[in-house]
């Protein structure tokens, strides 16, 4: 099924509504919900699902009645010992506990949407009208808060919120619809605004871009300046996803122009490879930080690339959410996770991932791209599975502490043995309970209804009660490794972290049945735009608040100037000026598994006329390849205590007829990156007509840009990535003799040929076992190619020619890689 970009984006819609899968591959008498006769207690019928969903809302309630008896109205409860935590007034320079603690009432704010989505009238009445009662007598206005605080934390948390519930409270279809009173004074939409013109200030910068921080009653006036002259690219680009939704509401464009240009300006700060710096000075333009990656930092520019493309109908945003993501597969993607690489060099930066990188996989669920999102949640779950949280930090390639050889003491042949303290696998050692890991497994559950996500929620549920419950709330864990506990609630866990449970266990809730396109903010508040909304905006809209008319004037005159002086001398010094021709845009090709990971389902269902079973659990043979291969990093080895392997859970949901284990490898990976001329253009998938034999071609047609592959090792008597015992019939399907290389065709040349290689990832793109890559080879030539870019793969290439041979495969030092085509 081919899509182009705009019945893309409709299709990942339809996967929040259920209609994808409902007007596509079922009848529509047939229910959503799993069937399942017998009722065990990992059986997932809607009764079991029900009291769990019930069991959560148990929990929200509770949480959010202990933030109402001890924390209101100051900021948060402390969840242990039942006090407020407030702002620290004595010391401006927290600035970690300020940036949020504006002594706003944050959690109030914040609880507003999952009492929502609940469905809860009462509480989200008497939650409206109480912030109608402080708000009220100061005409709805922040003015009176003295306080610095985040544009950005203030943004997502409360602007999000208000705008959200606002939605909520004017919608007659939505259970918490308020009525003509509200309509009549929506003042939720008047604090917002107010709250927005407060924090808008902070884009009148020298390059409009954002300061980080702004005081609600003063501005700018008085900060110090190392709390503002740097900031990073989520923190700059984010707030255009609620302040235009914000210009949507409103009529007054300017929250959008001025936001908006932000958000384009970082995606301007690009390199060369597409990457995105981690922090800039919004003063001077200054790149402050050239590390990237997907986690902290940088985070919800991607997520709101694509999802205000959603939201706005803004193919211009889902082109830079396509560029963005292309470039993100090619230098950061690995097998089962993201790394943080230099955007300049593309170079390895650090060897652990970061707890917020765990959205990652939901986002990949809105792309369609399925495959891959269910990979990298499989981390998420194996960190849950050995820690029962997600440490901020988890080190993939730890360093040792020390090393005791045993060749002093003479015992051994030269082994060592190496010591790994829980530092150096767990960098940052806390998990204040953030969401990420449960959002992306409600996105998994929403979109492929494999009941692997309803067991990990089941977990989920079960730690919050028994582990992460306490007198006055929820606790997060201040150091993993000894299991102690803060004393802090953040306004996320009731926002996000309880919210994400409650809906992967209420199937029937009202935005689960709705033909909106409900996308949720950063925040997990859900916002939506109807026809008639947008459509008013484009009648209605305005820009006519001078001092923003000017300012965006002003840093637009600076831009073209720079734009003329730039001759490639400000190049990761300042900010680079792209003109976005249009034309420069690539289509994304169709990788959409939506629609083939649907029509699964219902194969499954007719083939047998059997009840599902886990796809997760019984077809991925390399379910604990993970835990295997950074042992080190999984040192309580967490396979035996697995969420999978829970016994009721796997006996009935694992099917015997599919569910085996692959052989662990024994053959070395490598990477390699060509470099082309021209700018990227990713590659496209053809199917072959037989679809069993899953024999796909990815072709690359235009030999432009970086391009990246892994390698492996084919050699005789080794087990290969698939697990499979590696035959010498491997090596028939090369061509070892007949080289267009003459130095290859020497006699020691052809006995050494004992090996070929084979590619296992194409740009990120996960080879199986029959696939076939074709280059189009007409711009390779020897001096192209570059050893790999990561020292995190042992093998190093160094010097080996690129060639072919005489079947037209591409061949490394003389060595054909025998899925590799040149056309
Ligand atoms: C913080 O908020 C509380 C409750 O609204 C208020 O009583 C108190 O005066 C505020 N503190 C400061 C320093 O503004
Ligand atoms: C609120 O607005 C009214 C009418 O504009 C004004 O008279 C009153 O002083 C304002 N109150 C405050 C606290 O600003
Ligand atoms: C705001 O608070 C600061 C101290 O944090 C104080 O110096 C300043 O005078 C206050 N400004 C106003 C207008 O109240
Ligand atoms: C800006 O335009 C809006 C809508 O037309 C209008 O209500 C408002 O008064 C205008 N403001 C100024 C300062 O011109
Ligand atoms: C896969 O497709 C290629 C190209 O069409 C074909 O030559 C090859 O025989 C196929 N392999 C299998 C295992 O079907
Ligand atoms: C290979 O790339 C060149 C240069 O872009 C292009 O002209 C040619 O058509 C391509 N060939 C194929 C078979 O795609």
């Amino acid at each position: 099924m081919i899509f182009n970009n705009i019945s893309l984006i409709w299709c990942i819609i339809l996967y929040f509504t259920n209609f994808c899968q409902l007007s596509f591959f079922f009848n529509s008498n047939e229910t959503l919900n799993i069937p399942h006769k017998i009722n065990k207690p990992y059986s997932f019928t809607n009764d079991e699902l029900l009291r769990k969903r019930n069991e959560v809302k148990e929990l929200i309630d509770f949480a959010i009645d202990s933030y109402m008896d001890y924390g209101f109205p100051f900021d948060e409860v402390r969840p242990i010992s039942c006090v407020p935590n407030t702002r620290n007034w004595d010391d401006p320079n927290d600035i970690n506990k300020n940036d949020v603690l504006g002594n706003l009432t944050v959690t109030l704010f914040d609880t507003l949407t999952t009492v929502a989505i609940m469905g809860d009238l009462q509480r989200f009445k008497s939650t409206v009208k109480l912030i109608d009662d402080i708000y009220s007598p100061y005409n709805y206005s922040f003015e009176t808060h003295n306080v610095t605080i985040q544009v950005f934390e203030t943004t997502i948390r409360i602007l999000g919120s208000l705008l959200s519930a606002h939605l909520y409270a004017i919608d007659p279809q939505k259970k918490v619809y308020l009525g003509k009173d509200y309509d009549k004074n929506p003042f939720l939409l008047v604090l917002a605004q107010n709250l927005a013109d407060r924090l808008l200030p902070a884009y009148l910068t020298e390059t409009g871009l954002p300061y980080p921080r702004i005081n609600l009653m003063t501005g700018i006036v008085g900060i110090p300046e190392d709390h503002m002259l740097e900031n990073n690219a989520a923190g700059m680009a984010s707030p255009m996803f609620e302040f235009t939704l914000l210009s949507y509401l409103t009529g007054d464009s300017k929250y959008e122009m001025i936001t908006r240009y932000a958000f384009d300006k970082i995606w301007e700060t690009r390199t060369q490879l597409g990457l995105i710096p981690s922090s800039v000075n919004p003063q001077d333009g200054n790149i402050l930080g050239l590390m990237t990656g997907i986690g902290a930092s940088i985070d919800s520019f991607y997520e709101y690339a694509l999802k205000g493309a959603i939201l706005f109908d803004d193919n211009k945003l889902y082109q830079t959410w396509d560029q963005s993501y292309n470039s993100l597969k090619l230098f950061c993607r690995n097998d089962w996770f993201y790394t943080n690489v230099m955007s300049n060099t593309a170079q390895l930066a650090t060897g652990w991932v970061d707890s917020l990188s765990a959205f990652w996989p939901g986002l990949q669920v809105l792309d369609g791209d399925l495959e891959d999102s269910m990979r990298k949640h499989l981390l998420f779950n194996k960190l849950w599975n050995e820690f029962q949280a997600i440490p901020e930090r988890w080190a993939f390639n730890p360093i040792p502490e020390n090393i005791i050889s045993h060749e002093e003491d003479g015992e051994n042949n030269g082994e060592n043995e190496y010591l790994y303290s829980w530092k150096s696998i767990i960098p940052l050692e806390w998990y204040p309970l953030r969401p990420e890991f449960i959002e992306s497994t409600y996105y998994l559950y929403r979109s492929t209804r494999d009941p692997f996500y309803l067991n990990i929620g089941y977990q989920i549920l079960n730690d919050l009660k028994t582990k992460y419950k306490t007198k006055c709330g929820f606790a997060g864990i201040q150091d993993i490794s000894t299991g102690e506990r803060q004393d802090r609630m953040e306004t996320f866990v009731i926002s996000e972290t309880l919210k994400y449970l409650y809906l992967l266990f209420d199937e029937s809730n009202e935005i689960h049945n709705t033909r909106d396109n409900i996308i949720f903010s950063t925040e997990a508040h859900p916002v939506w735009l109807t026809v008639k909304m947008k459509q008013w905006y484009g009648k209605n809209r305005f820009f006519n608040d001078t001092i923003y008319i000017h300012h965006l004037n002003r840093c637009q005159r600076a831009d073209n100037y720079i734009r003329q002086i730039d001759d490639g001398q400000f190049e990761n010094q300042y900010l680079r000026f792209r003109v976005n021709n249009e034309n420069d845009l690539v289509k994304r090709p169709n990788f959409g598994s939506c629609p083939n990971y649907m029509k699964y389902w219902k194969v499954r269902r007719e083939e047998t006329n059997l009840l599902p079973y886990s796809q997760m659990l019984s077809e991925t043979r390399d379910l604990f390849e993970i835990e295997t291969r950074y042992q080190v990093s999984f040192p309580k080895t967490g396979k035996y205590n697995a969420i999978e392997l829970n016994p009721s859970f796997y006996n009935q949901w694992s099917t015997p007829k599919y569910s085996q284990s692959q052989k662990k490898s024994t053959i070395e990976v490598f990477e390699l990156m060509f470099s082309f001329s021209n700018d990227y253009v990713p590659p496209t998938i053809e199917l072959e007509k037989d679809e069993k034999k899953n024999n796909r071609t990815i072709y690359f047609h235009q030999p432009y840009g970086n391009k990246n592959f892994h390698v492996e090792k084919i050699i005789p008597g080794k087990i290969d990535t698939y697990g499979k015992d590696i035959g010498i019939e491997y090596l028939f399907g090369a061509d070892l003799y007949n080289h267009a290389d003459p130095r290859c065709n020497r006699e020691e040349n052809q006995r050494g040929a004992s090996m070929v290689y084979r590619a296992i990832i194409a740009d990120g793109i996960r080879l199986q076992e029959n696939d076939i890559v074709v280059i189009n080879g007409t711009e390779i030539k020897p001096s192209l190619i570059k050893p790999a870019s990561s020292s995190f793969f042992k093998f190093e290439i160094g010097s080996l020619d690129l060639g072919y041979n005489g079947a037209n495969q591409l061949t490394l030092g003389c060595i054909p890689l025998n899925n590799v085509y040149l056309i």
